[in-house]
């Protein structure tokens, strides 16, 4: 295979010095195309649409003339040897439920009929997830911190399960000053004393899948969520310790009353 290919590309090469053309020249269509370089990126997203899967790749030259280019994947699927993308502006995109889930594919795009360039790639570690969605902060007075919740629809899907979240928030007055935590739950704890008081903060999360069997990229970004900071009172700040060292006090009390 490599040694035909090989030799596949020397012939085409000495036709171009032959021939004084640069490129597929056949037509006269395509004499600044570049046969070899048309570098390409794709992402799936499994279980989008009900039980349905997505896979979406692009040209990462922006200003391929993608006219006559399309694309197709052959291998580790269903029923079929090979399936067609459709074409969406410069998308180019696959909704099905034919992927194996097991194994290689190949994709490669095709210039009327033939593989031009192909990659290797397995659909299942290019998974993309969906971004997470309905990020919340609530504030909780007697913990002295900020409740942070958030959705995703990966929490009822069978395949990617396990993701990572990444949670950035700053304050927006310091528009690059973002700071970052990690989890692999929904769930988070901010302490109050980590952020600043009254105080306008920004908060947003996205998804990476967590390396069990799906990998991939980082989802979107969720849409922002917007909260203020409660001021610190002079209260606060005495009741606080105070309440503290009094519900102590209290539950040792409770405790030796047992006794
Ligand atoms: C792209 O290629 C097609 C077919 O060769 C041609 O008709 C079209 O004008 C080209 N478009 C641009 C923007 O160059
Ligand atoms: C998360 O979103 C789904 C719909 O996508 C909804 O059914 C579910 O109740 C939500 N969970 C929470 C905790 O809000
Ligand atoms: C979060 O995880 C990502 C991906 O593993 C890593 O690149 C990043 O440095 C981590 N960030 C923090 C704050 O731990």
């Amino acid at each position: 295979m490599m040694i035909l290919g090989t030799a596949f590309g020397m012939v085409f090469y000495l036709l171009q010095v032959v021939s004084g053309e640069s490129g597929y020249a056949q037509n006269g269509d395509f004499d600044d195309a570049e046969l070899d370089d048309y570098p390409f990126s794709c992402y799936s997203q499994l279980e989008v649409d009900g039980s349905q899967h997505l896979l979406t790749c692009t040209f990462d030259d922006t200003d391929v003339n993608s006219t006559n280019l399309e694309f197709e994947i052959c291998g580790a699927l269903l029923d079929v040897k090979c399936l067609t993308f459709n074409k969406m502006q410069e998308m180019y995109f696959i909704r099905t439920k034919k992927f194996l889930l097991i194994g290689d594919s190949e994709i490669c795009v095709k210039l009327k009929g033939k593989k031009i360039t192909c990659r290797k790639m397995n659909v299942v570690k290019i998974v993309k997830p969906e971004a997470p969605f309905d990020i919340r902060v609530i504030y909780r007075e007697g913990a002295n911190d900020f409740l942070v919740t958030f959705n995703t629809s990966h929490l009822q899907k069978k395949y990617v399960k396990e993701l990572l979240h990444e949670v950035a928030y700053r304050q927006e007055k310091h528009e690059n000053d973002w700071m970052h935590v990690n989890l692999s739950s929904t769930k988070l704890a901010l302490l109050q004393r980590k952020l600043q008081p009254d105080a306008m903060y920004e908060i947003k999360v996205r998804s990476i899948p967590n390396h069990d069997y799906f990998e991939g990229f980082w989802s979107e970004w969720s849409p922002s969520f917007h909260f203020r900071t409660p001021e610190i009172t002079e209260l606060n700040l005495l009741c606080g310790p105070v309440s503290r060292i009094i519900r102590r006090l209290w539950n040792n009390f409770a405790r030796n009353q047992k006794r």
